[in-house]
This record gives structure tokens, C-alpha cells and sequence, in this order.
């Protein structure tokens, strides 16, 4: 059993990951879900996730509102790829619970001085700045974290959000380099990898004919996705499954492979801002720091989707 915090920006991959863990539930264990200004501002981002844990029938998970900007004061969005809600116009189940008024900082903070150590896995999905001031604020939680399974970067490919960098790296870049800098054991699920799973036609026609309510509206999240990126990238790119790498992951690894290297962000100003350097030929000769998943089995990551979706009910 994985104790996981999700640290997100939904944003209709990130619906997809929160949807995909809710479903395992016999894998994974969901300790709070903490939001994160990304995709959207944090109101937003907030509350979808309430909202999406409404509609999978688990207001019982703990939501929490996280920072509302990256560490240096940048507000880097994208409402053209997830709508200006964040989850593409698809009306949601309006959430009940009583809000959590903890700060996401310090929910990860308190959550895992508690903890065993070793015993909790981090799971950030959007820009990482919970997480790094989460470890400014109390550095001792390193030794209670037993891995960072995080979505974000691109080692030996093009970015998506500038030619050089991917969104979430490039929505907080210090962030992102203070959380890889650390000793705690890190997967990197890249753009290397989440470009192998397009939502096509034939998958998408799968996640309709599981007709449960919350797999409908993740349909129609994908729905508007394609139609979103499609419209933005002229028809270039299909919509991919970013977040939900990270939880496949923890379901079941061996639907992926990769290597470790050494990674470095690069937090100048400049074309090259937001990209997660790999130092592919060990030419540097550093520790490597991350493992950089390079390969995935995208028709074994669908048929676990459809399982999850199937089991969420
Ligand atoms: O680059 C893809 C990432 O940026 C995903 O996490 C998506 O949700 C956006 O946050
Ligand atoms: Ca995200």
C-alpha cells in the first residue's frame, strides 16, 4: 500500500491521476490532496479538486489550497489547453465537505513529521512549490519520504511550454530545482514519456463505453482536451496523459523503463528557463539524482485506466 499526498493542478490530466488513484484504492492509499497555482489560479484548481473527489463518491479525502504563486512571484498558466476552469467546461458534482483550512505547506509538513520514515510517497503533478517550501520550512521531512514520483520536465526532447521547457518545470523552475537537489529517492515522469500516450479515437470511445458517471465525465474532460490542444497546436498534437503516468507508476512500474542521471534546472533567465538538464552521457561526473522514465507499455497504461475507472464504479 502506497501513502501518497497528491500534490496537483487540475487541470484535466490532473483529473484523470486524481480519478485513477481514487479508483486503486486497494493500492493506494490518498492521505490529502493539495492544490497548487498552475494550470489555473488556485480558487480553481481548489476547488475542481473537491469537486472531482464529489464525483467520485470520496468527499472524505482532505483537499487543501497550496501556493498561490511560483517562489519568485511568476503567475504561468494555461487555460488555453484546460479551459478557463481548469477542466474544460464539464459541470462537476459541487463538493460538500467542510473546507480544509490548512495550508497545503503545511498539511505535507505535518502529515509527514507523523509519519514512519520512509513511509510517505509525494506525488506532485503541477508546479513543485508546495513541495519545496514544504522542505524550506521543515527539512527534516526528507527521511519520513520514500520517494517523489513527480510529472514534469523533459531530458532529451523538445518542452511544451517553450521550445526548451516543459509547464511545470517552467511555471517554477527554483522549485523544481530544489526538490530534485535533495537526497529523497525521485522518478521523472517527462514529457519523454508522456508523449507515448495520446488519447486517441478508439481509447477515447473506451472511456465512454464504461458509462459510469465519473468515467463520463472524464470522457468529456478528454473530450475537450483534444479539442483545446487541437485547436491550439493546429491539429499538431494530440492530448496526452501526462499526470496519470505518475499514479500508473505506482500501480505498476514495470509498465515503464528508464535510467538514472543527473539532472539540473536551469533557473536563469534566458531560452533556455525551466529546462531539467540531463547529463545523458555522464559527462559531468555528479551523482545521478533522478530516474528519467524513457519508455512506457501505453496500451497496458489504458488497459489500467479502464480498470481503475471500472473499479472506482
Ligand atoms: O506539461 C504537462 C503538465 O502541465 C501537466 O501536469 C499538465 O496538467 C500541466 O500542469
Ligand atoms: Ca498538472
Amino acid at each position: 500500500m502506497r501513502q501518497i499526498i497528491l500534490d496537483c493542478d487540475p487541470g484535466l490530466d490532473d483529473a484523470v491521476a486524481i480519478m485513477m488513484a481514487l479508483g486503486a484504492s486497494e493500492k493506494i492509499e490518498i492521505l490529502g490532496i493539495t492544490t497548487v497555482a498552475g494550470n489555473v489560479g488556485l480558487d480553481a484548481v481548489y476547488q475542481n479538486a473537491r469537486n472531482l473527489c464529489s464525483l467520485a463518491g470520496r468527499e472524505d479525502i482532505p483537499v487543501f489550497q497550496g501556493c498561490p504563486h511560483s517562489i519568485m512571484g511568476k503567475h504561468v498558466r494555461a487555460a488555453e489547453v484546460h479551459g478557463s476552469d481548469g477542466v474544460g467546461g464539464v459541470i462537476l458534482p459541487s463538493s460538500t465537505r467542510e473546507h480544509d483550512v490548512m495550508h497545503s505547506v503545511d498539511f505535507i509538513v505535518d502529515t509527514c513529521m507523523n509519519a514512519e520514515d520512509k513511509s510517505i510517497t509525494i506525488c506532485p503533478t503541477g508546479p513543485m512549490t508546495n513541495l519545496a517550501v514544504a522542505l524550506i520550512k521543515a527539512p527534516e521531512i526528507e527521511e519520513k519520504i520514500r520517494e517523489i514520483v513527480f510529472m514534469g520536465g523533459v531530458a532529451f526532447g523538445p518542452g511544451n511550454c517553450t521550445p526548451a521547457a516543459e509547464f511545470n518545470i517552467f511555471a517554477d523552475p527554483h522549485a523544481a530545482q530544489i526538490v530534485i537537489q535533495t537526497d529523497i529517492p525521485k522518478v521523472m515522469m517527462g514529457l519523454d514519456v508522456t508523449h507515448q500516450t495520446p488519447c486517441t479515437d478508439d481509447r477515447l470511445n473506451e472511456l465512454k463505453a464504461i458509462g459510469t458517471e465519473p468515467a463520463n465525465a472524464i470522457a468529456a474532460m478528454m473530450e475537450a482536451y483534444r479539442r483545446l490542444v487541437m485547436s491550439r497546436d493546429h491539429g499538431q498534437n494530440d492530448c496526452m496523459m501526462h499526470d496519470p503516468c505518475v499514479i500508473a507508476y505506482l500501480l505498476e512500474p514495470d509498465l515503464f523503463s528508464g535510467r538514472h542521471y543527473y539532472v539540473e534546472v536551469d533557473t536563469h533567465d534566458g531560452v533556455s528557463h525551466g529546462r531539467t538538464l540531463a547529463d545523458g552521457l555522464s559527462v559531468s561526473k555528479k551523482a545521478p539524482n533522478v530516474k528519467i522514465m524513457e519508455k512506457i507499455d501505453d496500451e497496458g497504461f489504458y488497459q489500467l485506466l479502464y480498470k481503475s475507472l471500472r473499479d472506482l464504479g
